[in-house]
């Protein structure tokens, strides 16, 4: 199995990349998270973003597993099936794509509660993406939650509903304006009846067998290192595994299994929600990287903060997920630019230097790298030879630091927009 990660805060572009390398795979596996992550895809200048369905789903000969470690709404599901079939006729969903039976169900209430969480001042408010995604996981850690597999179980609707009046309850205390529990309970069932149409498996086995029958996986994450639940930037992360170890928990694929992990990182640091970001620009270079890079969150629309690229947190992510190969985005988006930046290293209050950092200490100082910018029109360059030397430069400069080669270098958010290094 090769996996596909993000590095940085998400959005690096990993929908895209994967559209694009899933024709090499008979499966593509989505490992962790839900309807927070927003995978955006353009085909014959037109955009798609997914969150939930695996970004395989274009190619008609891969099959597409929404694996275990994942938590699933069937409600945001459903539209977003019904979504991609308006986009693309020819794709018939239910076909291929498989569902995890030990994968988590997103109930209605645990998306009123991460609304009220986020706006209820007794709470840490994290930005989220109000997708119910901590909820839903923080249920299954307490084993309280249901399971997708659990929808064949003569008690189902008992439970759900049992749940989900607990859950009401608490938030209704707070004399909040909710719809009624009758008209979301009602929705999540028939959402539940759309999802009987896809088979509701033992991923783990169809997966496993596959791999002995010689077939090839790409792994899917979302989210990304920054963000995850053990290792990112705590308590601004998600709720869930977003490394490469997530992946083998989250498919139930074992790390022995493990071929080339690619990560994925932009040219410059994007981050929605909260958090600590060390290097973010807040003057009008920011804004314009914003537009130029239509740096707006996939999911919510929300503006995405900018920042100069990280290295001592990318050094982490690379680090901590074993990344074999660097896919770099959005380096046309600085095109034009003087000078670039990348921050080399911290210095802490106390004077240390710090070049490796997975805590990103909110007093520390970026100590930025100016480099000679690059020009050049990227909609023509068709070969790494045609590439702008200082770009050359930057690259390389990546690769010693890093340790580990840059072998594609996407140009743009079109689909052939990608440049194959090595
Ligand atoms: P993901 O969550 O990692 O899949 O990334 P998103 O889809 O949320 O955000 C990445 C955005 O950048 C999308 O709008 C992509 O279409 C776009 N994109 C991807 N790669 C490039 C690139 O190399 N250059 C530019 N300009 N846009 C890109
Ligand atoms: P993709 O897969 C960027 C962020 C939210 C918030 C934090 C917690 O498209 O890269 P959550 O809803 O997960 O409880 O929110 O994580 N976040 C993302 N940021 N890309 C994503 O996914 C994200 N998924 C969650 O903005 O800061
Ligand atoms: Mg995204």
């Amino acid at each position: 199995m090769d996996i596909v990660l993000g590095l940085q805060w998400g959005d690096e572009g990993k929908g895209k990349f994967i559209d694009l390398i899933s024709e090499n795979y008979d499966i593509t596996a989505r490992f962790n998270g839900g309807s927070n992550a927003g995978h955006s895809i353009e085909r014959n200048g037109q955009r798609i973003t997914l969150k939930m369905i695996p970004s395989g789903i274009f190619m008609k000969n891969v099959l597409n597993v929404i694996g275990t470690g994942t938590v699933l709404d069937p409600i945001s599901f459903k539209k977003e099936i019904l979504n991609l079939k308006v986009f693309d006729g020819t794709i018939q969903p239910e076909k291929n794509i498989i569902i995890s039976r030990k994968a988590h169900f997103v109930l209605p209430t645990h998306k009123l509660l991460d609304v009220f969480m986020e706006e209820s001042p007794e709470y840490t408010t994290i930005g989220t993406t109000k997708n119910g995604i901590a909820q839903a996981y923080s249920n299954k850690i307490l084993r309280q939650n249901l399971r997708v597999g659990d929808l064949f179980s003569p008690d189902f609707k008992n439970r759900v509903e049992q749940v989900m009046e607990r859950e009401y309850r608490f938030i209704a205390r707070e004399n909040r304006e909710l719809p009624s529990l009758e008209a979301i309970t009602n929705e999540f069932f028939e959402a539940v009846e759309f999802l009987k149409q896809f088979n509701i498996t033992e991923t783990e086995i169809v997966l496993n067998k596959a791999l002995s029958d010689g077939k090839t996986i790409l792994g899917e994450g979302s989210q990304a290192a920054m963000l995850d639940i053990d290792h990112g930037t705590y308590p601004h992360v998600t709720s869930s595994s977003t490394t490469a170890a997530g992946a083998c928990s989250g498919l139930g694929i074992s790390p022995k299994k493990i071929g080339e992990i690619y990560g994925i990182a932009k040219a410059y640091c994007t981050r929605v929600g909260n958090g600590v970001f060390p290097t973010e620009l807040f003057d009008e270079l920011g804004n314009e990287i914003r537009i130029k890079g239509n740096e707006f969150g996939s999911n919510t629309g929300r503006p995405r903060r900018i920042g100069w690229l990280d290295l001592p947190a990318l050094k982490y992510a690379v680090m901590i997920n074993g990344v074999t190969q660097l896919v770099l985005t959005k380096a046309d988006v600085l095109s034009g630019l003087k000078s670039v930046a990348v921050c080399t290293h911290y210095e802490l209050e106390d004077g240390t230097i710090q070049s490796v950092s997975g805590i990103l200490p909110e007093t520390a100082k970026p100590i930025l790298k100016w480099m000679n910018g690059w020009d050049a029109d990227f909609s023509i360059i068709e070969e790494p030879t045609s590439l702008p030397q200082e770009l050359i430069d930057f690259l390389s400069f990546l690769e010693e630091e890093l340790e580990i080669p840059v072998t594609y270098l996407s140009t743009g958010p079109g689909r052939e927009q990608i440049l194959k290094m090595k």
